[in-house]
């Protein structure tokens, strides 16, 4: 039996959905909504009584959501001990990719890899997930007056399209020994530039500083640590941390070439946004 955690975040949907209707399979989430293919049980790292594992022989664990190293190195100490106490075999983590090193949460992620290799019980997969295509969406989308003004200097980000994660994590999720104790490095083969987002868009590219960016992020109703995750995520892509493409781990275990990310970045912008009018045109 597998079990895969978060299946209601972006990228646990898209797992389910490939997972939908397996007899072995089940789906795990904070908020199930019924029983819709194969069926679903209430999985919450910070709620004690809904991680129970028995049953279960790979578990695939989605790094648990935003909030403070603290809160997230709980929720997944949670899930960890659960498994190793219920005789889970395997366990597959969402990583983050190892140059995301300098971002402000890639603490909780490094602290849950070393975990799963102290683990007395446990075999592991890490899946050092990249930046989303998705989420430089949300990060560097043009503005209503067509400029791109996201801070990523002339950095460029190897993103990578959310489906290929999903992709590859059912892959190995399905088979976990055939890649237990391996690290796993997916990561875009095609970095992207900010001037490269703005030549797809028919927009211009006019990076503000950091410190524009922070004040703009810093608006009432902002979590406390949100301004510093995004202004670190930009800051570290311009420093250009986050730009070694694909070295083929990620072709490989697609079994084929990647999504092309600057077409998943436009796919994910609001739709009045995918193709805008330079300023002044
Ligand atoms: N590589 C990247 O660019 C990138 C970007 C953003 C986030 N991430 C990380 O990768 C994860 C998956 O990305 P995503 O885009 O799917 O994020 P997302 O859409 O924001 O979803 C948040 C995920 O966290 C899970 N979660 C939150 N609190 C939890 C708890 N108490 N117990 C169990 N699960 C909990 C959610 O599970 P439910 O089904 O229960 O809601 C959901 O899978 C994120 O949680 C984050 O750690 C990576």
């Amino acid at each position: 039996m597998l079990l895969i955690t978060g299946a209601s975040g972006g990228l646990g949907s898209l797992v389910a959905q490939r997972l939908a209707d397996r007899p072995d399979v089940r789906i795990g989430t904070r908020r199930p909504t019924g029983p819709s293919g194969p069926s679903q049980v209430r999985v919450d790292f910070d709620a004690p009584q809904t991680l129970d594992f028995r049953g279960v022989d790979a578990l695939l664990l989605i790094s648990a959501g935003y909030g403070e190293d603290d809160e997230v190195i709980s929720r997944h100490e949670a899930a960890i001990a659960a498994a190793e106490r219920d005789g889970v075999r395997h366990v597959v983590y969402t990583s983050l990719t190892a140059e995301g090193d300098h971002l402000p949460y890639a603490l909780a992620h490094r602290w849950t890899e070393r975990r799963l290799a102290a683990s007395p019980s446990l075999a592991w997969t890490v899946l050092r997930n990249g930046l989303y295509a998705e989420l430089l969406a949300a990060l560097a989308a043009p503005g209503p007056d067509g400029r791109i003004t996201a801070p990523l200097g002339r950095g460029r980000l190897a993103a990578v399209a959310r489906e290929d994660l999903a992709d590859v994590a059912v892959r190995v999720a399905l088979d976990p020994a055939a890649h237990a104790g391996r690290v796993y490095e997916l990561v875009g083969d095609r970095p992207l530039s900010g001037a490269d987002l703005a030549a797809a868009t028919g927009s211009v590219y006019a990076p503000a500083t950091l410190a524009e960016a922070r004040a703009a992020l810093s608006a009432p109703g902002t979590a406390p640590f949100q301004p510093p995750m995004l202004v670190g995520t930009y800051s570290a892509i311009a420093a250009g941390f986050l730009a070694t493409p694909d070295q083929g781990t990620l072709r490989t275990l697609l079994a084929g070439p990647p999504r092309p990310a600057l077409e998943t970045y436009k796919a994910s912008l609001p739709q009045q946004l995918q193709q805008t009018q330079p300023s002044g045109a």
